[in-house]
């Protein structure tokens, strides 16, 4: 049992060696810049869906999980800090579904962002307040402020 402990131990060390030196980890070229931009901020914004979905459970079916809230709100918060930061210049092409208005519009774009986030704040300042009949109205409104966005800057399915 001491043996099998140590060999792990041995086999989680070596990798760390292993990434500390570069051995295997991904080496990127600069075109490949604007391809993992995209896949990073889909990765983020499924991230926030399945938080919202997760919020939605709690807050308006009633799930159990009252107290994983707040680390859901709070990746909301987080996660919508800056998102214009996401859409870089050159960024509009590939396997993307953001629109060129992002790009024609950045005050827009900004500024359906910031609205986006205050009402992620408010949500999570509920949450952390204990203020449950604020909770439904204040999810209803960053989920409003996420479709505002995605009907202007979002291509259609
Ligand atoms: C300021 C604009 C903006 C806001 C606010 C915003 N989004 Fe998005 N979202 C976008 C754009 C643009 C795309 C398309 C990105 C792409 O395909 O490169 C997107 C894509 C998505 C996707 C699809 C990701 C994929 O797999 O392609 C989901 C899910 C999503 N958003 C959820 C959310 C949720 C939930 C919120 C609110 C908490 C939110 N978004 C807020 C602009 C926004």
């Amino acid at each position: 049992m001491h043996r099998m402990l140590m060999n792990a131990r041995n086999i989680l060390v070596g990798s760390a060696i292993a990434l500390a030196l570069g051995v295997s980890g991904p080496v990127y070229s600069f075109d490949d810049g604007a391809e993992v931009t995209i896949d990073y901020r889909q990765g983020l914004m499924r991230a926030l869906g399945g938080n919202m979905s997760a919020t939605a459970a709690i807050v308006v079916d009633g799930a159990d999980f009252r107290d994983n809230l707040l680390a859901h709100t709070r990746y909301i918060v987080d996660a919508t800090q800056d998102i214009p930061a996401l859409f870089p210049e050159g960024s509009d092409f590939g396997e993307t579904d953001a629109l060129m208005s992002i790009w024609e519009d950045p005050e827009r774009f900004a500024e359906l962002s910031r609205e986006n986030h205050e009402a992620a704040l408010a949500l999570h300042e509920a949450v952390e307040e204990g203020d449950d009949a604020a909770l439904m109205p204040r999810f209803r409104s960053v989920g409003e402020s996420c479709r505002a966005c995605h009907e202007d800057f979002r291509r259609r399915d």
